[in-house]
């Protein structure tokens, strides 16, 4: 099997002023997960390893980068999945923390549960050793003034950014040579959100799934929309009947699009190791490597879908 990662860094009317730092970013994580899978070959590993760069890199909308909520507080959401076992786990509305996804993580090994939320979230990650980090080391300038104006213009439309602004949630699916495979998605969610507003990221079957069996995907897009429809396992469902990985990255689109009238970016990797992605927004930001090949990390303009 060949090992191989795909990622994305959003899908939205990303500004051409940004296409470059997308870029970068999305080709720093995979230089940093073919590195981990050169050395383990471990899918969860390099998984793990990839979305932890994203989550550093301040121009997407997790970790640092994240946008304010409408409090002025930045809360995240993220979540993984390991396709050999069906584990997950997840959180939700989490502050003051410098890699959800790690904590996330933390969740899958050491607890009984799928997905920690608020205080509780927070509380764990402590117990588990995570520094607090102060919501300001979270935040760049762009958010804030985002967020002054936002502030000012007072009654927010939030669907209306997915069609307009950018949102830059991050996600990754890793396959290792074995065909064991993980895919993961974490975000700021979205600009201005009321507090406690959780999306469709740390929710399996929404903004990620796995199952070393037929494949595993991450999505980014308007969450509301995406939990509406279930996304991940619509993508899912049609790898199982034998969709390739575009495919059923355009399957699960055609659902979300006209039965909810959604937007959104699907990543997919099917058990065969092919790779895909499809999106119906103006631009999509997508990556994709080898273990030893870098082949592509680009901001896609609207009417692309891809294979490899
Ligand atoms: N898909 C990211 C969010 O809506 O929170």
């Amino acid at each position: 099997m060949r090992a191989s990662i795909i990622v994305h860094g959003g899908a939205w009317d990303i500004p051409s002023a940004l296409h470059k730092a997308h870029e970068e970013g999305m080709a720093r994580a995979l230089k940093t997960g073919q590195k981990k899978l050169a050395e383990t070959d471990d899918a969860h590993r390099a998984c793990l390893a990839v979305l932890t760069v994203l989550e550093n890199e301040p121009v997407f909308d997790a970790g640092t980068g994240s946008f304010l909520n409408a409090g002025g507080e930045v809360e995240m959401d993220a979540g993984i999945m390991k396709g050999e076992d069906l584990s997950a786990g997840a959180v939700a509305a989490l502050k003051n923390i410098r890699n959800p996804i790690l904590v996330a993580e933390a969740v899958r090994v050491h607890t009984q549960h799928v997905l920690l939320a608020g205080q509780g979230a927070y509380d764990f990650a402590r117990e588990q050793g995570f520094k607090r980090v102060e919501t300001e080391a979270l935040l760049t300038g762009r958010e804030k003034e985002r967020y002054r104006i936002l502030k000012e213009r007072g009654k927010v439309r939030i669907k209306s950014f997915f069609e307009k602004k950018p949102s830059d949630t991050v996600g990754a699916v890793v396959m290792d040579s074995h065909g064991r495979m993980t895919a993961g998605t974490t975000t700021g969610g979205t600009p201005h959100k009321m507090a406690g507003r959780v999306g469709d990221v740390p929710v399996p079957g929404s903004g990620f799934y796995a199952d070393n069996r037929y494949g595993a995907v991450s999505v980014t897009g308007w969450g509301e929309g995406i939990l509406r429809a279930g996304l991940a396992m619509r993508a899912m469902r049609a790898l199982e009947s034998g969709a390739g990985a575009a495919e059923a990255a355009g399957e699960a689109l055609r659902f979300l699009e006209e039965r909810i009238k959604g937007e959104a970016g699907i990543i997919v990797l099917d058990a065969r190791g092919r790779a895909g992605f499809d999106f119906n927004t103006p631009y999509m930001a997508v990556g994709y490597a080898t273990v030893d090949n870098m082949e592509y990390a680009t901001v896609l303009g609207e009417g692309t879908s891809g294979s490899k």
